[in-house]
């Protein structure tokens, strides 16, 4: 199989390839690990073809700022500095609370209303610093990213992360989704699932299938249920051999390239030594399957370009009313 990188890219740009793709889509988005940034931290992040800090104050939240201070231009992430429940510029030392509000200038009695910095709604969830992002600012999220139990509990591991930049927007990603014939043709799986329903619930979606697990003592049966939120976050969940999940985060990082991370968890099938290595030995194979899938469909997705009428066939996926449900994302 070939595998991301084995092929010279094409010369033609996102655009010429993906006509479609001339504003980014409306989500949630995830900026960084929550581990990754304690109380106090600044970082620097470039998402969305824009300079962006990513900060934490001291009580704890978690902020997704534009980068560049309204006085003079200096950027934020690059040695600013929190103090209490405000971001300091490095320049003048100008202070910024979560909102982005001019809140303290160092040397003048006032403060400067003009001085505002976009600021993007921010949560914390299934450890991710999420951040809703819009391309009108006015518009404050449209739904919410529910907190999935199968982080807040101990009965899943640790999880496996793994994270590849895709040359390609979104929705070429999430297209790959209703396709189930490529899961044959592009992965090898010996039988294609059965779908059972594929749903497309107005900023949501969801399909559940059934499918034959290949093992070394022959098929197994389970399933796959997949639901996502918006382009931005979603997840998967595999049953019948172990349970295996993983949340998996989408963000546009320009308009050539898309970050696609996974984060995998397995089920624990007990508590004893025995059961937990049996665990580790079954979730990493799999994991290890899922990863090799994804390395098969980033070089397709990195050379592919988007065909408006495409020449379908009986026993394709859905593939044009995903294109409707994608459709709503832009403005
Ligand atoms: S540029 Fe930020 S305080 Fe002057
Ligand atoms: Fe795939």
């Amino acid at each position: 199989m070939a595998k991301q990188g084995d092929y010279q890219p094409t010369a033609m740009t996102a655009q010429e390839r993906f006509p479609y793709y001339t504003s980014f889509p409306f989500s949630w988005y995830r900026a960084c690990d929550t581990t990754d940034l304690a109380p106090g931290t600044v970082r620097p992040i470039r998402l969305l073809a824009r300079d962006l800090v990513i900060w934490r104050d001291e009580q704890g939240r978690a902020h997704v700022m534009d980068a560049y201070c309204p006085h003079l231009g200096a950027n934020l992430a690059l040695g600013g500095r929190v103090e209490g429940c405000n971001l300091v510029c490095p320049y003048h030392w100008w202070e910024y609370d979560g909102d982005g509000r001019n809140v303290r200038i160092p040397y003048s009695d006032r403060t400067n209303a003009k001085a505002r910095v976009r600021s993007y709604p921010t949560v914390d969830v299934n450890g991710f610093v999420m951040f809703w992002y819009h391309p009108d600012p006015q518009q404050g999220p449209l739904w919410n990213i529910p907190a999935l139990t199968e982080y807040v509990t101990d009965e899943w591991t640790e999880p496996i992360v793994a994270e590849w930049n895709v040359r390609c927007p979104w929705q070429e990603l999430a297209e790959n989704g209703p396709d189930f014939v490529h899961l044959k043709t592009v992965h090898g799986a010996a039988t294609v699932p059965e779908v059972e329903s594929i749903t497309y619930d107005g900023w949501f979606n969801h399909i559940r299938a059934r499918v034959d697990f290949a093992t070394p003592r022959g098929p197994q049966a389970g399933r796959i249920d997949t639901d996502s939120w918006g382009p931005g976050f979603g997840v998967a969940r595999f049953s019948g051999i172990i349970d295996t999940v993983f949340f998996a985060t989408t963000t546009p990082i320009d308009w050539e390239w898309t970050q696609s991370m996974k984060v995998y968890r397995v089920k624990k099938l007990g508590r004893d030594a025995d059961a937990l290595e049996t665990t580790r030995r079954v979730g990493e194979a799999l994991v290890r399957d899922l990863q090799k899938q994804m390395a098969e469909d980033n070089v397709i997705f990195d050379n592919k370009i988007y065909i408006a009428n495409p020449a379908l066939a009986d026993g394709d996926g859905p593939i044009l009313p995903f294109r409707k449900w994608a459709k709503q994302f832009y403005v």
